[in-house]
């Protein structure tokens, strides 16, 4: 049997997944490291961390699963995007990483939009600069910490660092790259213009393939620390969002996948570079050749009902212990019993302030309509659709960019709701399916080495051998939420003035 690895460089922990040619999912394994704070709104992690995990994670599952190096036909590489890690001639680490949800870079992203000029910068990058983005990181280095810029030699992101450390190459995919900020999405090569604007030299920048393409070949000194054979083709790979499309097998036009996991991710595949004007949305090259994706992310999803439960579900904590079941179990019972809308309760999930639509670090959450009728099941409940409204909100502009999914695959932690399932399918007015993995990334990191190593014949073969229907939810009744979601969008414009003064008090 051939087998493939998957790795994804996540921002709490590595995974990495072994798959067989025969779409089987034989075993993963994962380490959990931090990220630290160094400063309010700063975030920074070791990239030594995401090379121990890599280098004890692949050794263990090639002896667990008594796999011999040389069946190994290729290896994927996934991972947190944006995050900046930058080498010295020697290839040794100059700072720690500056992650993509660190937010100290509010002044540079002025300075692109001043020097770049903010629309010219979506019509050149099909995006506008984000706090989050790589460019600004660098900036803001160049400014504050002169004496490591002037000693960096190579920019990479997570994924490519690691690359790096297994074949010695200096390479970046173009799904990831996009999220640079300096990438000409729709042209997929590094943008000229940009980097003479900004002057930042394009000889520190990686060299750039598709994420199906073979970019190097595991070196004798990785293999002996990884256990793989000398040789093995590495792939481009993918960022996380556009690897984990891959594992659920969204290639193609008409399809997306919305993720609810601790943020929320509205992602449908376009095969052309569709871009909002006002970059309300990212518009990023797909790991599918030639193709893009569009998305949109609510930064409260999942982590809204969780912070729910920790703060207000000690008791149905004990109820689910008693029964043995999960706490989300014991909370989704209590929501269905409440009809649609909550009983005329509509929850803002802007706990952490918001990304999509409504770029706003301010922003925070609200209940808006509560009433002595009120309990637990309407709260729960509300924030179940309250998020469902924020994800509708992302895919509301793909649908007015004509980017828009018949089929949405459900992932991440809300998937196994079967009222969050039915909700969300019911707001989106969209069949929802959910497939038996829920690997993410790692998985699509494992599809695209199948490709690039000849396992598969292509992206269609992988994935059809790999994605796996779970449960299917059709839209029933959409009218019942048409009048809470406007009054839902209606809400964040009245209150956008008072977030901002809130945050001054
Ligand atoms: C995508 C994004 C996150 C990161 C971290 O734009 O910010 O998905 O890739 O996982």
């Amino acid at each position: 049997m051939e087998y493939l690895i998957g790795i994804d460089i996540g921002t709490s922990g590595t995974m990495v997944l072994l798959l067989a040619a025969d779409g089987r999912i034989v075993d993963t394994g994962s380490q959990a490291y931090e990220f630290e704070m160094p400063q309010n709104g700063w975030t920074e992690q070791d990239p030594a961390l995401w090379w121990d995990a890599v280098s004890s994670i692949i050794p263990e599952l090639l002896t667990k699963n008594q796999i011999e190096a040389d069946s190994v036909k290729g290896v994927g590489i996934a991972g947190q995007m944006h995050s900046l890690v930058m080498l010295d001639e020697d290839n040794q680490v100059l700072r720690k990483a500056i992650l993509w949800n660190d937010q100290r870079t509010a002044k540079q992203v002025d300075e692109i939009n001043q020097i770049v000029g903010a629309e010219r910068h979506i019509g050149l990058t099909s995006n506008p600069p984000l706090t989050g983005f790589t460019s600004p990181k660098i900036l803001w280095v160049r400014e504050n910490e002169p004496e490591i810029y002037a000693k960096c030699k190579h920019i990479l992101l997570p994924k490519d660092y690691i690359r790096f450390k297994l074949t010695g190459e200096y390479v970046s995919d173009v799904s990831d790259a996009s999220g640079m900020g300096l990438l000409n999405v729709k042209e997929r090569t590094w943008s000229q213009e940009i980097l003479e604007d900004l002057e930042i030299d394009p000889a520190l920048l990686p060299r750039l393939v598709e994420s199906v393409d073979i970019s190097g070949y595991v070196t004798e000194e990785a293999a002996k620390i990884t256990g793989l054979a000398p040789g093995t083709p590495v792939v481009g790979g993918a960022g996380d969002n556009a690897a984990a499309a891959i594992g659920v097998g969204v290639i193609k036009d008409k399809t997306g996948f919305t993720t609810i996991g601790t943020s929320g991710v509205v992602f449908v595949h376009s095969s052309k570079p569709s871009t909002d004007e006002k970059g309300r949305v990212h518009t990023f090259c797909s790991a599918v050749p030639n193709e893009w994706h569009l998305m949109g992310v609510t930064l409260s999803a999942g982590s809204s009902l969780q912070w729910f439960r920790n703060r207000f579900c000690q008791e149905e904590q004990m109820i689910a212990d008693e029964r043995g079941v999960d706490v989300y179990q014991v909370m989704d019972e209590m929501a269905k019993e409440v009809r649609p809308g909550s009983d005329n309760l509509i929850f803002l999930p802007y706990l952490n302030g918001e990304r999509t639509p409504h770029l706003d670090p301010n922003a925070r959450g609200v209940f808006f309509g509560l009433s002595p009728i009120h309990g637990k099941p309407q709260l729960i409940r509300s924030i179940l659709e309250g998020v469902s409204f924020s994800l509708n909100d992302c895919l509301s502009i793909l649908r007015d960019l004509n980017v828009d999914a018949e089929t949405m695959m459900l992932t991440g932690g809300g998937a196994a709701s079967p009222l969050w399932r039915e909700i969300i399918a019911n707001i989106f007015d969209c069949t929802m399916n959910t497939c038996e993995s829920n690997q993410g990334p790692s998985l699509g990191g494992a599809i695209l080495a199948g490709v690039g190593s000849g396992v598969f014949k292509d992206l269609d073969e992988g994935c059809s051998k790999v994605v796996k229907i779970k449960s299917s939810f059709e839209p029933e009744n959409q009218e019942h939420y048409s009048k809470y979601y406007q009054l839902y969008k209606d809400l964040y414009p009245a209150l956008e003035d008072q977030y901002k003064k809130l945050s001054e008090v």
